[in-house]
């Protein structure tokens, strides 16, 4: 697996998640589901490149399943992020689409700061 294209896809991840926060705060909701499509499909495609990623390294256990936790519940999240999202669509309450999505957002930022903190003790495999 490509380092550079790895921290890269995290990189764009974030950039991404943050213009869509942005987008859905400006009630700009064409550009906001675009930009929600974009970051599930970045956070799918850091899922299978870190899985991969991960096959040439020894990870310490407990530090990953500390993030394999994480990278779970975060992706538990996305249906009820677009549950509620659906319901505010439809002129429901924004205060449930708020507290899911800052609830998501967070387990996603946890999320990729442990990808990085896993590496801090890992071995390269041989
Ligand atoms: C990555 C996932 C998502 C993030 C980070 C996100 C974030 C946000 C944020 C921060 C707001 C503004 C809330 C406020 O005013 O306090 C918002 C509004 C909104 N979001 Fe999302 N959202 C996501 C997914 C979705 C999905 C999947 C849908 C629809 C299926 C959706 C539909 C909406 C709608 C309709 C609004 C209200 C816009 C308006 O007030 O006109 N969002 N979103």
């Amino acid at each position: 697996m490509n380092t550079p294209l790895f921290i890269l896809n995290l990189v764009v991840l974030v950039v991404v998640l943050s213009a869509t926060i942005i987008s859905g705060r400006r009630g700009r909701r064409a550009l906001h589901y675009r930009l929600v499509a974009s970051t599930f499909v970045l956070l799918v495609l850091a899922i299978v490149q870190a899985e991969l990623y991960g096959r040439g390294w020894d990870f310490n256990p407990r530090s990953l399943g500390i993030h394999l936790s994480l990278a779970e519940i975060s992706l538990v999240h996305v249906p009820v992020v677009v549950w509620s999202g659906i319901v505010r669509a439809r002129g429901g309450s924004i205060r449930f689409h708020r507290y899911t999505v800052a609830s998501f957002v967070s387990f996603v930022l946890a999320s990729v700061v442990t990808a990085v903190w896993i590496f801090t003790d890992a071995t390269k495999a041989v």
